[in-house]
């Protein structure tokens, strides 16, 4: 069962970061080191002091990427509502969260969404400075940064409106795309799309997922809220759902947000939303409409890349690939690579963001 803790490491903050946000900093930090008086030091370690306390606050980033052009600090000021009424087609938005060490996973997604003719659609709800300027230089318009930053001091003194903001960010940035009216696919990024999505989204339900459960199940399984397995709730993935902008759909998301409140907080509970998700569908589950995707188009990490057999018996139904039920950047990166999923080394170009 402790499998379930790591369905979803995306936001993991024990992660090393692999892509250490400014290598050459710390270069340029490193000759002068040698040659400083005591003074010197104390002046640079205030500064130091000043650049990781004080700017935080300020919301300064700009200061903290001097190579920042204006052209690019001007995508602070771009909101959620400009971003999604930009991005929108048909009515509908396809959103993800994701910090900087994720880039490869968002160029890798991207691909195969492009793929499928949907790009235009794709807003990038960005964690970090980083991430909104890299995407939005490349792909102007496509990212927005919902303020403040969750790395900011705020998000992480426990009980304080800063941190419980941070706790609920997904689905409020969720819950303020369909109160401004759009359809809503969220996605995490570990994600590869074979076929295109929406044929399956089809009839008037209010919230469509997952079920992140590994047991084979019929083709014409129910489409119902599966039953509470063990822990009193059911397994259904917080990593994909489409919802459209009802009072059934809204209701969920508040009802989740209100759940991750009452959740108390830990390191590792607040890397996984998804306990709150299934608690939220199941105490809404009269009053909206909620509609289970089917398996074998939405299969599971955990069935998909572990059971060729029900890979043979369901080829050509996969929609969307989860590569989830592994823990870690690199294993999730050669799993991909092995199944033939991971398409930034070749096909880079295809992307809108190019090669990173
Ligand atoms: C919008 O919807 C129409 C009708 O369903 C469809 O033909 C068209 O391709 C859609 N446009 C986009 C950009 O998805
Ligand atoms: C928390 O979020 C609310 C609503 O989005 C916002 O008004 C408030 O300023 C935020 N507070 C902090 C401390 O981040
Ligand atoms: C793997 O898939 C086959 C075919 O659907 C199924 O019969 C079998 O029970 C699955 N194995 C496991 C371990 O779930």
């Amino acid at each position: 069962m402790s499998q379930f803790l790591h369905q979803r490491p995306l936001q993991n903050p024990f992660f090393s970061d692999p892509y250490p946000i400014s290598p050459r900093t710390s270069a340029s930090f490193q000759r002068p080191m040698f040659l400083l008086n005591r003074t010197t030091l104390l002046l640079l370690l205030s500064l130091l002091v000043i650049l990781g306390v004080i700017l935080p606050w300020l919301g300064a980033p700009q200061f903290l990427f001097p190579n920042t052009p204006s052209s690019l600090a001007k995508w602070r000021d771009y909101t959620l509502p400009q971003a999604a009424s930009f991005v929108a087609k048909n009515g509908t938005v396809i959103v993800c969260a994701v910090s900087q060490p994720y880039l490869p996973f968002l160029n890798n997604w991207l691909i195969s969404i492009t793929r499928q003719k949907h790009q235009d659609k794709v807003l990038v709800i960005a964690e970090d400075y980083a991430t909104l300027y890299t995407v939005n230089q490349k792909w102007p318009g496509h990212a927005v940064l919902v303020p403040p930053a969750p790395d900011s001091p705020t998000a992480h003194k426990f009980g304080s409106q800063g941190f419980f903001n941070f706790t609920s960010r997904r689905p409020r940035h969720l819950l303020h795309i369909l109160e401004l009216g759009y359809n809503v696919m969220y996605n995490d990024v570990d994600m590869v799309w074979l076929k295109d999505p929406f044929p399956y989204v089809n009839g008037n339900h209010d919230v469509y997922f997952t079920d992140d459960m590994t047991a084979v199940k019929p083709l014409d399984h129910s489409h119902d809220l599966p039953p509470p397995g063990k822990k009193g709730r059911p397994y259904i993935c917080s990593c994909m759902i489409y919802m459209r902008p009802t009072a059934g759909a809204k209701l969920v998301m508040k009802k989740w947000i209100e759940e991750l409140q009452a959740e108390p907080w830990s390191r590792a509970k607040k890397a996984n939303d998804q306990p709150g998700f299934n608690w939220a569908l199941m105490k809404t589950a009269g009053q909206a409409d909620l509609y289970l995707l089917p398996q074998a188009a939405f299969p599971t990490g955990g069935l998909y890349f572990k059971n060729k057999t029900w890979v043979k018996e369901t080829k050509g139904m996969h929609a969307i690939i989860h590569n989830n039920y592994i823990i870690g950047f690199e294993k999730k990166i050669k799993r991909f690579h092995d199944f033939g999923l991971w398409l930034v080394d070749d096909h880079a170009e295809e992307s809108p963001l190019g090669r990173l």
